[in-house]
């Protein structure tokens, strides 16, 4: 494979008969739509152009323009990619199947992704925090990740988010990097950035991380380490970004906006301008565990601060961080933006298994990783079911909104605080995407 020796792409077929494509070594996921499931499979085992051609037009009758447009564009790509290679007489494609793993999906629903949590420990303690206090010292054993790890894998999953608490404390953090990598998946990594320097950056990237995110609060040192409740915690994640661009490991900076920080978050469109593979994510403080009667001046979240986010949304384009795009790659009915539930489940450092990070609560558990597969929770979790069952259309305020392929109903943590209803509309989206 000329040129491309260190290329990895895990190549998946979903069960809506989408593409996943994942490049390994670049830590991304694009995704194909709209393409016969059957014709793409047919492709990918290495089928003469002309068959296929053949055989889309017989199966897709007046469609087959279509199909065929989209077909060679996928084409393209994947040579681009150096997937595939025409052979000498230009009638067929040869697979490069050195480093390609293809997975043909078993599912009921696509799963694409899986946050675990490796640790509720933390070396912090900041004001705004959703992990309840009172944290849990007992954890799952190396080798349970290490079979969650397997699972996933087995099931397609393309990217495994690492997180906690503060993942880079746990004592094997490095080995459950280098295992997810050495399956082939994507991995992030959430950190806080208090042990981030050049030997961790270094380990890090020999363990294949390719992409983290971590958390800023503020632009200023006083602002950040006042809620982070660290002294010289930004600073220290400052001092690392250079390091972090040296080694092309791609970084979101993400930003828990208050009224007490939001007009900051503007300073960081110059600030990172200068850096290629670090962008800025910035989202909204949520008053899980009623944090905000306890904290009230740091985490008030007022109409003044939603707009300025949504300002910065729109005039940060450059430096502001697509992570989210992946999820809006789908046109679905089904409710939230963010995937959970519908291509996203997680795992809670006991290895309870909920819809999202933050909703760690008995009425949103699916199941227990100890003594049940993670297949069968995702396929046959009740309160998986009965999530998947409502649909945008079911939701009176989203069902008429101009905006609602935009915002699919907004975070299901947000509609659930406010209207006591993870099957509700978000308010904060609707100010969001419908008010000026
Ligand atoms: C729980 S932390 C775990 C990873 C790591 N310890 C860190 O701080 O980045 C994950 C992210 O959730 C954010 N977060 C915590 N509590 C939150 C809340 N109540 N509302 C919104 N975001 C919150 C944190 O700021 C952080 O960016
Ligand atoms: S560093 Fe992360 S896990 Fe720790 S208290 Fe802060 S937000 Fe929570
Ligand atoms: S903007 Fe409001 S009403 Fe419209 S889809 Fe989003 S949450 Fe629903």
């Amino acid at each position: 494979m000329e040129g491309v020796e260190n290329e990895r792409f895990r190549v998946k077929l979903r069960t809506d008969g989408a593409l996943a494509i994942t490049n390994i070594e670049e830590n991304k996921i694009k995704v194909y739509k709209g393409i016969d499931k059957q014709i793409v499979a047919l492709l990918l085992k290495y089928s003469k152009s002309s068959h296929v051609e053949k055989l889309i037009l017989e199966k897709m009758g007046e469609n087959a323009e279509n199909v065929l447009g989209k077909l060679e564009h996928i084409i393209d790509e994947l040579k681009d990619m150096n997937i595939i290679n025409e052979e000498k007489n230009n009638t067929s494609y040869k697979i490069n199947k050195q480093n390609l793993d293809i997975y043909s999906e078993n599912l009921t629903k696509s799963l694409d992704e899986i946050y675990i949590e490796i640790t509720k420990r933390c070396n912090l303690r900041c004001y705004h925090c959703y992990i309840d206090n009172d944290i849990l010292k007992r954890e799952m054993s190396i080798e349970k990740i290490q079979d969650i790890i397997d699972q996933a894998a087995e099931m397609g999953v393309l990217m495994i988010k690492v997180t906690g608490g503060e993942p880079l404390i746990h004592k094997d953090f490095f080995k459950i990097a280098k295992y997810i990598r050495d399956k082939n998946m994507l991995l992030r990594v959430y950190t806080n950035g208090t042990s981030l320097n050049e030997d961790v950056i270094n380990n890090m990237y020999n363990c294949g991380v390719k992409e983290i995110q971590i958390s800023v609060d503020g632009f200023y040192d006083e602002t950040h380490d006042s809620i982070r409740r660290k002294k010289g915690n930004l600073n220290n994640i400052k001092q690392a970004l250079p390091i972090l661009e040296k080694n092309n490991i791609k970084t979101i900076l993400s930003f828990t906006a208050t009224d007490f920080n939001v007009s900051e978050i503007k300073y960081f469109s110059e600030y990172l301008k200068e850096f290629k593979h670090i962008k800025l994510n910035a989202s909204l403080f949520m008053n899980y565990h009623n944090k905000q009667e306890c904290n009230h001046d740091m985490l008030n979240v007022s109409n003044d601060t939603i707009n300025e986010l949504k300002r910065c949304a729109y005039t940060m384009q450059d430096v502001w961080s697509k992570k989210m795009d992946y999820g809006f790659t789908y046109s679905n009915d089904n409710i939230g933006y963010c995937g959970a539930g519908n291509f996203s489940m997680y795992i809670s450092s006991i290895g309870e298994v909920y819809m999202c990070p933050v909703l760690q609560e008995n009425s949103f558990r699916l199941g227990n990783v100890n003594g049940e597969r993670l297949k069968d929770i995702w396929e046959n979790s009740e309160a998986l079911n009965e999530f998947r069952k409502y649909k945008l259309r079911d939701i009176d305020k989203c069902n008429s909104c101009q905006k609602v392929n935009e915002c699919r109903g907004g975070c299901r943590v947000r509609a659930y605080l406010s209207n006591d209803s993870i099957y509700s509309h978000d308010p904060i989206s609707c100010s969001m995407f419908l008010e000026d």
